[in-house]
């Protein structure tokens, strides 16, 4: 599969087999991103595999939490404060699109809730890369994590495995922290959910749309 082909096939996954997956290709996946460019050769990347019983730990703890409407700060401040345009629309958009596949209208909060709250399951997927980054870096680090991300995630679609970039996941920095044993200096980014796809979920046929290169380049002469 050639990088343009990866680019198109990638998708965020939210509906896995109970599968396990071989640490081989989790290793295989994280050689081939870490060739991620960064400031200077930074390499901002802490990322820990969990699986198994880690992984139904921290999972019992944010649902509860999840389930009594327990808040936490997030470590940094991923989403805006204020939506504004055009973001606002296309947020919308896309929840509508996943509601339309899932079967789930506007009024059914109960089902609404049980979507969300499946985030902490990150959707069944057998492993989790929580991502890290040393508290005392700046902005420009996130830059090059972004690109660490993504080449995580064209490798897993390289060897027919699915993705799913999580934010959610990062909404209980400190349950997290505590269960993997991590200091508070390590900020938590995001959960990186991986696994084997089902095919047969309706959920895994989304296809988001993209705006035209015309809206967000500007060619000058
Ligand atoms: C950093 C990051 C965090 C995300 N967090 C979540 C999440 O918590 N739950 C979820 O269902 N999707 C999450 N997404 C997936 C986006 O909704 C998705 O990338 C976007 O709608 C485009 O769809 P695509 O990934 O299928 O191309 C996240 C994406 C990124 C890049």
């Amino acid at each position: 599969m050639n990088v343009a082909d990866a680019l198109k096939q990638r998708r965020s996954i939210r509906a896995y087999l109970d599968q396990a997956l071989e640490v081989e290709k989790i290793i295989h996946i994280l050689e081939h991103a870490k060739r991620a460019p960064s400031g200077i050769n930074m390499q901002p990347f802490k990322v820990h595999v969990v699986q198994g019983e880690s992984k139904k730990k921290i999972e019992k703890r944010m649902l509860h939490a999840f389930d009594h409407q327990e808040k936490e700060k997030m470590d940094y401040q991923y989403y805006p404060l204020a939506w504004q345009e055009p973001y606002k629309s296309r947020r919308k958009a896309v929840g509508k699109q996943i509601y339309q596949l899932l079967d789930i209208k506007r009024e059914d909060h109960a089902k609404q809730k049980a979507q969300w709250r499946a985030n902490y399951q990150a959707f069944g997927a057998p492993v989790v890369l929580y991502c890290f980054i040393d508290a005392n870096l700046e902005r420009g680090s996130y830059l090059d994590y972004g690109i660490f991300l993504q080449s995580v995630m064209l490798m897993a679609t390289q060897i027919g495995l699915g993705s799913t970039p999580m934010a959610s996941l990062a909404e209980f920095p400190s349950i997290v922290r505590e269960e993997l044993g991590i200091a508070s200096q390590s900020h938590l980014l995001c959960g990186i959910a991986l696994g084997y796809i089902d095919h047969d979920a309706p959920i895994n046929h989304l296809r988001t749309p993209r705006i035209d290169l015309e809206e967000f380049t500007t060619f000058h002469p």
